[in-house]
């Protein structure tokens, strides 16, 4: 695992919009891996600028949602799937029907998740993943206690996801979901970059227990300290618990210029 702590989220923002530059680049029918949630939202932004001003396309790569709440009606504005499409991809020049997501709205659920896990691989695995962390330690709905090696499927979500959640509910607890459909821990196992992002104080002890402590259910975050790839970028408050801040900042600075993350 490679954590990359700086000071703040503007400079998180050009190193991971870095990294899909330069996946793009080498390989355009990239399977890029999408999350939800206000962390992203910088990256996505800085993608959008780049593909107006700078030329990065996105015409022969695909998405796949990390997530989606199930029970809200088709067209809710806090449907993953519409937030993910007024926030990026439709932004972009993503082809028709090239983004993807679990779905929520389907009478079988169960046969949705493994659809999509299907999807995923006939897509070819997904190349870069993006991720936020929950204050908790969640990774997309994966809540404390979820299986390490889960595959997309049901989840109920904690009490305190829905509380964090509900801002963008108008503030009614009532209103967000109480279920959704997640990729699993087991699948975001299997992407071939996982890049999470953390910012700001809140984040700062799942940070601190998921990328130093013991893996364990507790902290489900924790399982990308078995990744084949992963990237960890914190601003300093998120960094602020971790105790080998100072060797994180020195392997950064000793990296070439073009490697990036
Ligand atoms: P946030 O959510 O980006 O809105 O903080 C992260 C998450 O819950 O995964």
């Amino acid at each position: 695992m490679e954590v990359v702590v700086v000071r703040t989220p503007d400079q998180a923002t050009s190193i991971v919009a870095d990294a899909y530059t330069r996946l793009l680049t080498g390989k355009p029918d990239a399977v890029l891996g999408l999350a939800t949630g206000s962390t992203p939202l910088r990256v996505y932004r800085e993608l959008v600028r780049r593909h107006r001003e700078e030329g990065l396309s996105f015409a022969r790569a695909q998405a796949f949602n990390l997530d989606e709440y199930v029970g809200l009606p088709a067209g809710h504005p806090e449907l993953y799937r519409t937030f993910i499409e007024r926030e990026f991809t439709s932004h972009v020049d993503f082809g028709r029907d090239a983004v993807h997501g679990p779905d929520g709205l389907a009478d079988d659920l169960e046969q949705a998740a493994t659809d999509y896990e299907r999807q995923i691989v006939d897509a070819g695995g997904i190349d870069l993943q993006i991720l936020g962390i929950g204050a908790d330690g969640h990774l997309a709905f994966n809540m404390p206690m979820s299986s390490l090696t889960s595959r997309t499927r049901l989840k109920t979500l904690t009490t305190k996801t829905r509380e964090d959640n509900a801002r963008f509910f108008d503030g009614d607890l009532d209103q967000v979901p109480k279920h959704c459909l997640t990729q699993g821990l087991g699948t975001i196992m299997e992407s071939r970059h996982a890049v999470m992002l953390g910012f700001g104080k809140n984040k700062a002890q799942a940070v601190a227990e998921c990328v130093e402590g013991p893996i364990a259910a507790r902290w489900p975050a924790s399982i990308l300290q078995m990744h084949q790839h992963a990237t960890v970028v914190v601003d300093e408050d998120a960094a602020s618990q971790l105790r080998f801040s100072t060797y994180y900042m020195d392997t950064f600075a000793g990296k070439p210029d073009w490697q990036g993350i």
